[in-house]
């Protein structure tokens, strides 16, 4: 990471650093240590919507000012969770506005000479935090952690209030855009009449997301860490830099050590910003069934003044040819899936025990990368890619940006929301590439200059790994794929074009694909999105849309033509879904979108067997495929 966004000044002595200290602007994952401590305010907190007609009751009457059940009803909800599906209230589930969240908390009193931090993993889409009635932190955008040191606002003698008011609004510059219709047609609605218009195929899920933490570091601390890896014959390369935050100028003592998986030293340094060996390295490679766990993990312990941190990592590199991706080196076919955050009655609140059967359905799947379509996942989710060595395209929320949404002030706040992605996620060996948006109107004229400077900015923050965007463009007609390291296209023969008829498919796959490949013949390929909406459950012979038995043949047709290209430029390939997930509600979708190879309960479907054979077949060439749904695909052509 060459950035300069991600440094700052930091002078260099050995053994003990005179550092001039800066406010802190990392967003390191809250560990505990010697010289930390985390406490979680996750729980039940209280709950109200402000549903008065402009939604703006709560800043009139200023209810972070007081108890929140002062200025009205409230009612239990839980955190982290999303508010819509806890419910049996439309009113709650389908809420557009600033719904209000309170609880209250104590700090130790022993906290007082130390740094107190307020931290959200996140929350959708606007935040806005007081603390005992003082403004603590806000934030725009949803999906990515932010955080306010607190120390100036809490009560060291008794219980504290923590009012948090969220705004799920999706306007043209929000990340992902959406826009609000007001109806004003007074003999069909009533007046004040709106709607919350959304520009993605999911529903927007609002509220507080991810964990709520308090934690204290010393006043002077570990405020951010990067680490980007080389390799050099058997030994590995780690190149570091720590920042420090505190005030003034100071003298603290600096001991960096790197601890194998077993906690040994196998490295160490008293400079902030150091390159050390790894000698006879063990890399991070990506999981395959017949190597155990190749997902080996470093930890960079970092002791600095009186604070301690640890930083996992792995030592792996990525590259790209035109033939595809490199990870080590070697190539890598990415075979896998797509994603969503969701799930039954949590939304896409954060939940340990969906997290660990998603990676045991992703394992069972022989899943080897997937793509965190279409926002930052929570840092719970990446921590098992790393550990588990599935790979990831980390995607930003930039869906469904239209031509609208390409001025500068979407660029900027683009630009923005990658800077604290990078920030997040830039030590974290599983993420390959960068994913800037999916499906824009990248056709457009103003795409060439809004993509080239997002993508540009992104590969800046980090030159370590590769950037993309989704693109369901045409090869002569997409303006932007020109800025990717690897094409990544989304495509639906034979569901929304030549619906019902499979036999078409690989015709036109194979056209496809090799008109990219004439037009931009320097880079790789890899098909992002495919896939057929299937209701569990439902069959017939022959196949029909929506059976089962037509999503495994639909399927079957595209992997004839990923298997001809595999061996060339074809560097990947993506399911669209790994599950079931909900969306607004609409015609085209039966109680949510049903292209999961598995039901939201995650449940396999017949796909799920057809995708299993065929990925755990590229594991190891000896698998031998169960068969157990080979009745249910015949081929359109022995019909
Ligand atoms: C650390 O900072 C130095 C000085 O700005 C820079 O040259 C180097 O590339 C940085 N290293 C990493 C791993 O970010
Ligand atoms: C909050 O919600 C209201 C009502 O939907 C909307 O008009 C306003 O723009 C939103 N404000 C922010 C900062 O998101
Ligand atoms: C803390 O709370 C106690 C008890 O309510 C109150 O007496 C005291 O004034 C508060 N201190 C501050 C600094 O607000
Ligand atoms: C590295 O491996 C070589 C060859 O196996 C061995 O001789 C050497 O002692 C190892 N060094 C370390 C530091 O483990
Ligand atoms: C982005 O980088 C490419 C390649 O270096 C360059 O051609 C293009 O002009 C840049 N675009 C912007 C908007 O900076």
């Amino acid at each position: 990471m060459a950035s300069s966004a991600f440094h700052r000044l930091v002078l260099v002595a050995s053994g003990v650093c005179a550092v001039t200290m800066v406010t802190g602007q990392g967003m390191l994952y809250p560990r505990s240590s010697e010289s930390r401590v985390v406490n979680t305010l996750d729980g039940m907190w209280s709950f109200r919507m402000d549903d008065s007609p402009s939604r703006d009751q709560g800043f009139t009457d200023q209810w972070w000012t007081k108890p929140l059940k002062q200025t009205g009803d409230v009612i239990p909800m839980a955190v982290p969770s999303s508010y819509n599906d806890v419910t049996a209230d439309r009113a709650v589930r389908d809420f557009v506005g600033w719904a209000w969240y309170e609880t209250d908390f104590f700090v130790s009193s022993d906290w007082q000479d130390r740094v107190v931090s307020l931290r959200f993993g996140s929350v959708h889409y606007y935040a806005m935090v007081w603390v005992n009635g003082q403004e603590a932190v806000r934030h725009n955008g949803g999906h990515l952690p932010f955080e306010g040191v607190i120390n100036d606002m809490v009560n060291w003698t008794s219980s504290n209030r923590l009012t948090v008011a969220v705004n799920n609004t999706l306007t043209p510059l929000t990340l992902p855009p959406g826009s609000i219709e007001w109806q004003k047609d007074t003999s069909r609605y009533p007046d004040g009449y709106f709607v919350q218009n959304l520009q993605m195929d999911f529903f927007n899920y609002a509220g507080i997301h991810r964990h709520v933490q308090i934690y204290t570091k010393p006043r002077i601390n570990i405020d951010d860490i990067i680490i980007v890896t080389d390799i050099q014959g058997d030994n590995g390369i780690v190149n570091y830099n720590v920042t420090l935050a505190g005030n003034g100028d100071q003298s603290v003592s600096v001991k960096i050590n790197v601890l194998d998986a077993d906690g040994a030293v196998v490295a160490s340094s008293s400079r902030l910003s150091d390159q050390v060996v790894i000698v006879n390295v063990t890399l991070w490679w990506p999981w395959t069934m017949t190597t155990g766990t190749p997902a080996y993990m470093y930890t960079l312990q970092v002791m600095a003044g009186d604070d301690v941190y640890r930083e996992p990592f792995g030592v792996r590199t990525v590259g790209v040819t035109s033939q595809g991706f490199l990870i080590n080196s070697k190539p890598f076919y990415c075979h896998g899936v797509d994603k969503h955050e969701d799930s039954d009655i949590r939304g896409k609140g954060l939940d340990y025990p969906l997290i660990a059967r998603d990676f045991y359905m992703l394992k069972w799947l022989g899943v080897n990368c997937f793509r965190s379509s279409h926002y930052p996942y929570a840092e719970e989710i990446l921590d098992q890619a790393d550990r588990q060595g599935i790979v990831v395209i980390n995607e930003c929320p930039g869906v469904g940006i239209r031509e609208n949404n390409m001025g500068p002030e979407n660029v900027a706040h683009h630009k923005e929301v990658m800077w604290e992605f990078v920030r997040r996620d830039k030590n974290r060996p599983a993420v390959v590439m960068w994913s800037t948006a999916n499906e824009p109107r990248s056709d457009v004229p103003k795409a060439e200059l809004y993509f080239g400077e997002v993508i540009n900015y992104t590969r800046s923050l980090d030159p370590s790994r590769l950037v993309t965007f989704i693109s369901n463009k045409d090869y002569n007609t997409d303006r932007a794929v020109k800025f990717v390291d690897v094409i990544c296209f989304n495509r639906y023969y034979g569901w929304y074009k030549d619906t019902g008829h499979t036999e078409v498919i690989k015709l036109q796959l194979a056209t496809d694909i090799k008109n990219w490949r004439k037009t931009h013949p320097t880079k790789p390929l890899l098909m992002s999105e495919y896939g057929a909406g299937t209701v569990a459950g439902l069959h017939q012979e022959p196949s029909y849309v929506f059976t089962e038995d037509y999503q495994v043949e639909l399927m079957s047709e595209y992997h004839k033509v990923f298997d001809t290209y595999r061996a060339q430029y074809f560097t990947g390939e993506l399911v669209w879904n790994f599950a079931d997930f909900i969306t607004a509600e609409g015609v085209t979708r039966v109680v949510g979108n049903k292209k999961g190879v598995l039901t939201r309960q995650r449940q396999p479907k017949a796909s799920a067997h057809l995708l299993r054979d065929r990925y755990h077949a590229m594991f190891d060439s000896k698998y031998v495929p169960s068969n157990r749904y080979r009745y249910r695909y015949p081929k359109r052509e022995e019909l």
